[in-house]
């Protein structure tokens, strides 16, 4: 795929449903008792894997496009899947769907794609532990996983690393567990799942910072709207910010405030953003986004992000470098070792990519340097098969002095398979 510098950016991209907010539905959907209609469910592959194993457990899902209709059967009556379940490429559904797993009268395997064999499971399979439940990997705790059903019990857990994933595994360990279960972050991640569990008529509550559920109750299907993704917004916020007169608007995008901390630098960088027709879809907030080109972003965005904030733009790291390139104080992100974890080494994805176009960059184990002063040259750039190394490089060619030509574009589809369809027909 070649990637052509822009000339304009004008009109409305269409983002797939919120990816970590669908995961979280069709898992819930398919514990809870009765038909969930969930519209605007993600079309990515990653969620379609998590609607194959939901299937695979008993619920039974019908699917019409975005459309998603799951009826559950209640966890209480899954039944052990046939053959071993496939994750994918997909952490979230492997991290999220091992809790309850762990806690079913039969055993299963989870297996992933090569990118998640390599994945820690470890940082779940110690609490999924405390609660009483086995779980074998391969040395270092990597995937596929070997699950030996048991009966959990509520435990209180702070997990030592910021993940919504490992809050969210063990939150759902605890619907099926005896006893309550409490979880407490010590920093802030992404809170899609306290926001939906009420909605499913669990008993959950947040309290100074605690998250405890109730284990053992039924839970209700919901029918549910899920948000556009912020995290597929970014690419097109990014590319309208830095391609002269561009002007987007993005309709039904999620801003929960786990997620959107971007919005709020870019606000503190007086950007303007309109944050249009704000409405909330089961407490998750959304609004229609409208920006333009807006070149003094470029001197007033901060030139370093690190601490609290990398949990809540953990995923946009890689477009922002591609900002970065422009700032004029530089860009520098530390406190983010857990990039080196995610589909790929995205330190290294991004630093290599970013030699490859002509960027002079340093490398650091939590993050990376761009000094200022720089200018894509253009050039190839190699995904590692990761779906946000191949997006970003894609805004980087909309900026290049000449093409970006990227090695492996099909793996978009782990989260947004329209990605360059959106982006040809805005850069038209
Ligand atoms: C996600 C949490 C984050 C994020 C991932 C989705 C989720 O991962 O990077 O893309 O849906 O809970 P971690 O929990 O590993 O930080």
């Amino acid at each position: 795929m070649r990637i052509e510098p822009a000339k304009n950016l004008q009109g409305e991209p269409r983002l797939p449903g919120d990816k970590s907010i669908s995961h979280r539905y069709a898992i819930l959907s398919a514990m809870a008792e009765g038909r969930g209609r969930l519209q605007n469910y993600s079309d990515s592959d990653d969620c379609a894997a998590t609607l194959e194993c939901v299937a695979a457990l008993g619920a039974e899902v019908e699917q019409e496009g975005r459309e998603v209709c799951v009826q559950g059967r209640g966890w209480k009556h899954w039944r052990q899947p046939k053959s071993p379940l496939q994750a994918r490429n997909s952490g979230t559904l492997m991290r999220l769907l091992t809790g309850p797993l762990s806690g079913m009268p039969f055993d299963s395997v989870f297996e992933g794609d090569e990118s998640l064999s390599g994945r820690p499971m470890e940082r779940i399979m110690r609490p999924l532990s405390e609660m009483g439940g086995r779980i074998g990997s391969r040395p270092g705790g990597l995937p596929p996983l070997h699950i030996k059903g048991r009966e959990l019990r509520g435990i209180r857990y702070s997990p030592p690393v910021a993940s919504a994933q490992v809050k969210s595994c063990v939150l759902l360990a605890g619907l099926v567990a005896q006893g309550s279960t409490e979880v407490v972050e010590q920093t802030h991640t992404r809170d899609h799942t306290e926001r939906c569990l009420p909605f499913f008529g669990a008993d959950f509550a947040s309290r100074q910072g605690v998250l405890r559920v109730a284990g053992g109750k039924p839970l209700k299907a919901v029918d549910f709207t899920v948000p556009g993704d912020f995290s597929a917004a970014v690419f097109f916020i990014v590319a309208a910010l830095m391609v002269p007169g561009a002007r987007l608007r993005i309709p039904q995008v999620g801003v929960n405030p786990s997620r959107s901390g971007l919005l709020d630098l870019l606000e503190q960088a007086q950007v303007k953003i309109e944050r249009a027709n704000p409405r909330e879809y089961n407490g998750e907030p959304v609004c229609d986004l409208e920006l333009k080109h807006q070149s003094h972003v470029l001197e007033h965005f901060p030139s370093q992000l690190r601490g609290r904030w990398i949990p809540n733009l953990i995923d946009e790291i890689p477009a922002l470098a591609v900002l970065g390139t422009r700032l004029k104080a530089g860009f520098t992100v530390r406190d983010a070792e857990e990039l080196r974890k995610k589909e790929c080494d995205r330190i290294r994805a991004v630093t290599e990519n970013l030699s490859a176009l002509g960027v002079q960059c340093e490398e650091f184990p939590d993050g990376f340097h761009i000094p200022p002063g720089q200018q894509i040259q253009g050039g190839t750039v190699k995904t590692y098969g990761d779906h946000r190394i191949a997006m970003a490089f894609a805004v980087a060619g909309l900026i290049a002095r000449q093409a970006v030509e990227i090695d492996d574009p099909s793996c978009a589809a782990v989260s947004f398979p329209g990605f360059f369809d959106n982006l040809k027909s805005l850069a038209r």
